[in-house]
C-alpha cells in the first residue's frame, strides 16, 4: 500500500511547518554552486505543498528567511529575494488552481520593495482560496516577533486600551504575526540539524518534533508522508497520563 493511503485523515497535523534546510550542501555535494542549491530547493517547495494540499493539512508554514540570514553574505541574499519574486510569479497559477491561499509572517518591511510587492500581490489575488493556507516566514525571527509583540502590548497599557490583569496567552496570541494561525502540530527541519534557529518558539510549544537526514532539494511527497505517519503513531499527552487519555 502506498504510504499516503496509509495516512488516517481524522489524525492530521492541523498545522504543519517545516525548516526547509540543506540547499547549500546539497550543491556543495555535487560541486555546485549554493545558487544551484537554492533553486533545486524551490522545486521541493512545490511538491510539498502539494502533497500538503493532497492529504488535507489546512496550514503550512515554511520556513523561507530568518531575519539571521540577513547576515549571509550580499550575494546570495540578493538571490534568494530574486528567486522569491520568480517563484511567486510563477506560482500564482498553481495556488489559485489548488485553492492555496498565500499569507506570509515576519518583518516584511525588511524585504527589497519589489519582493513585498510582488508578495502581497500574490496575497491578494489568493486571498478567497479555501483549502489550505500556506504560510512563508520571511525576515522572520521569533524573538523579533516575541519583541514586537511585548512592545504593541504596553503601548496599549500606557494608553489604558487594556490592564495589565487582563493579558493572557490569547492577548500573546493574537499580537503575533500568526495570530490567525493555529499552535504547530508537527515541526519538520531537513538535513539533519537539530535545532530550532528562532522559528516559532512560542508556537511550537507542544508541537512534535521530527528531524530528517534528508537535505531539503531532495524532500519529496513520499517523505513527508513518512513524516505524517510517524506522527500519527505518536501520542500527544499535553501534560496528562497516557491513562487519562485513553479512558
Ligand atoms: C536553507 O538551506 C535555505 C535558507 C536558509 C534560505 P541553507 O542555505 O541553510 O543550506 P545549508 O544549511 O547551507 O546546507
Ligand atoms: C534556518 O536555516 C532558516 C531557514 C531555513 C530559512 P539556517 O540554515 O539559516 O539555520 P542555522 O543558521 O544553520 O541555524
Ligand atoms: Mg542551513
Amino acid at each position: 500500500m502506498d504510504l499516503k493511503d496509509q495516512i488516517n485523515k481524522d489524525r492530521l497535523p492541523q498545522h504543519l511547518a517545516i525548516i526547509m534546510d540543506g540547499n547549500g550542501r546539497w550543491a556543495k555535494q555535487k560541486g555546485l554552486f549554493r545558487s544551484i542549491g537554492h533553486e533545486n530547493g524551490t522545486k521541493a517547495v512545490r511538491e510539498i505543498v502539494e502533497g500538503s494540499a493532497e492529504i488535507g493539512i489546512p496550514f503550512l508554514t515554511l520556513y523561507a528567511f530568518s531575519t539571521e540570514n540577513w547576515n549571509r553574505p550580499k550575494i546570495e541574499v540578493e538571490l534568494l529575494m530574486k528567486l522569491l519574486v520568480s517563484s511567486l510569479k510563477k506560482e500564482i497559477k498553481t495556488l489559485n488552481d489548488n485553492d492555496i491561499k498565500l499569507n506570509a509572517i515576519g518583518n516584511l518591511d525588511a524585504l527589497p520593495k519589489k519582493a513585498y510587492k510582488e508578495l502581497l500581490d500574490v496575497i491578494e489575488k489568493t486571498k478567497n482560496n479555501k483549502r489550505m493556507t500556506l504560510t512563508l516566514a520571511l525576515s522572520y525571527g521569533s524573538r523579533e516577533e516575541i519583541t514586537k509583540t511585548i512592545k504593541e502590548i504596553s503601548l496599549k497599557v500606557k494608553n489604558n486600551l487594556i490592564s495589565p490583569h487582563d493579558i493572557d496567552e490569547t492577548v500573546i496570541n493574537n499580537h503575533l504575526y500568526t495570530q490567525n494561525l493555529p499552535d504547530v502540530d508537527l515541526l519538520i527541519r531537513t538535513s539533519g540539524e537539530q535545532r530550532i534557529s528562532n522559528f516559532l518558539l512560542w508556537q511550537i510549544a507542544y508541537a512534535e518534533l521530527y528531524f530528517t537526514e534528508t537535505l531539503w532539494p531532495d524532500y519529496t511527497k513520499n517523505h513527508l508522508f513518512e513524516a505524517i505517519l510517524n506522527y500519527q503513531n505518536r501520542e500527544r499527552r499535553f501534560g496528562k497520563t497516557s491513562e487519562q487519555l485513553n479512558q
